[in-house]
Formats: structure tokens, sequence, C-alpha cells
């Protein structure tokens, strides 16, 4: 008889941090004796890391992209996420359905009760047991990509009104579900923010 794990995701605006602490997160929960599988969206499943290539890199419109987005999702949950909790792991992992919430309909104007009902049948009763937004305003987010060298993402790319919108609307999240959802300020330093993590970390 295992309890079951919790679904831990990671969600803000590109640049703010997720990627970059989320094996520290990861640590400090096993430190804590659990077993912890880490992963991300769109992907986590071979079929998934696929949808992810085109979503990424693919010019579409924003309905097929919300639409697969929760096609990679639906074989993420049912292939990865699901078994991981029922086995009593802990899964971590970066970015969910607030991610499409945020970029899909308040960055794209997907209606948020489409989004809403894909996400009721995409992943029945299960929803995050905590999610860290981390926040990080426009400019810092930008030099940081900037400063990465590499080739940005369809996403990365979005102009300054894009940014803020997803960014309003991970807040207006964070504000409507305080118990769930807690913000972390992506801008300040790393011993900071992991200082703010652990904090955001307990559960009773
Ligand atoms: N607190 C920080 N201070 C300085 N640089 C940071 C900080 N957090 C992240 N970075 C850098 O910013 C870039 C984007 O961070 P990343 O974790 O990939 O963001 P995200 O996954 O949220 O898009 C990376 O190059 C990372 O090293
Ligand atoms: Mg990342």
């Amino acid at each position: 008889m295992s309890e079951l794990g919790k679904l831990i995701t990671l969600e803000g605006v590109d640049g703010a941090g997720k990627s970059t602490h989320i094996e520290f997160i990861a640590q400090r929960l096993r430190t804590h004796g659990r077993t912890v599988l880490v992963t991300r969206e769109p992907g986590g499943t071979p079929l998934a890391e696929k949808l992810r290539e085109l979503v990424l890199n693919e010019p579409m419109g924003a309905l097929a992209e919300t639409l697969l987005m929760f096609a990679a999702r639906a074989d993420h949950v049912r292939q990865l996420i699901r078994p991981a909790l029922e086995a009593g792991s802990w899964v971590v992992c970066d970015r969910f359905s607030d991610a499409t919430a945020a970029y899909q309909g308040a960055g794209k104007g997907v209606p948020m009760d489409l989004i809403q009902q894909l996400a009721e049948a995409t992943h029945p009763g299960l929803r995050p047991d905590r999610t860290l937004v981390f926040d990080c305003p426009y400019e810092v987010a930008q030099q940081r990509l900037n400063a990465t060298g590499r080739r940005l993402d369809r996403f990365e790319r979005e102009d300054r009104q894009f940014f803020e919108r997803v960014r309003e609307a991970y807040l207006a999240r964070g504000i409507a579900e305080p118990g769930r959802i807690r913000l972390i300020d992506g801008s300040t330093s790393l011993a900071n923010i992991q200082r703010n993590l652990e904090d955001n970390l307990s559960f009773n």
C-alpha cells in the first residue's frame, strides 16, 4: 500500500530560472526521503518530445499549438506522471497546464474555458499539489536569454507585449490560488532563490 506521490510544477516566463532550479528542488525533496522524478513539458515521453520539437519550432496557429500541448500532456500523464505518482514518487515537472492557460490563453487569446475543458479531459482529478511560479521582469529575462547565445525558440522570440500578458496571467493565477501557487522572485541571486524555494517546499 503505497502513498500517492505529489506533483510539483514549475512555471513562469521564459528566462525566469525554472530549468536552473529544477535539480535543486529535486535534491531538496530527496534529502527529505522522497523518490523524485524530474520531467518537463511539453515532453517527458518519446511521443511528447517529438511534439515538443514541432510546437517549439514549427510556425502554427494558437489553436493547433494548444491541441498539440494537450496531446503531448495526455501521453505524458498516461505514460509517466500518473504511474510515478501511483508508485509513490514525487514528480517535479517543468511546466504543466498553467503554462497553457498563461501562454496560449492569456498570451494568444485561446478561450480560457476551452483550455479548462481540455485540461479536465486530459488529466481528470489531477492538479499540481504545489506550483512554483518564477517571476522576472522582461529586461532581466531578455538579457539572460540573449546571454545564452543559443537559438531561441518560438516562445522565447515573442515580443514584450506577449511576455507581459503571460507574466500578468501567472501573477493573477498566483493571487487566485495562494495555497497551491507560490511566487518566487526569479530576478535575485541563486542563494536567495534557493532559500525561498526551501520555504515553499514544505507540506503538511
Ligand atoms: N537567478 C539567476 N541569476 C542569474 N542568472 C540566472 C538566474 N536564473 C537563471 N539564470 C540564467 O538565465 C538563463 C535562463 O534560465 P533558465 O533556468 O533556463 O530559465 P527558464 O527555464 O525559466 O526559461 C540561464 O542561462 C540561466 O543560467
Ligand atoms: Mg527552461
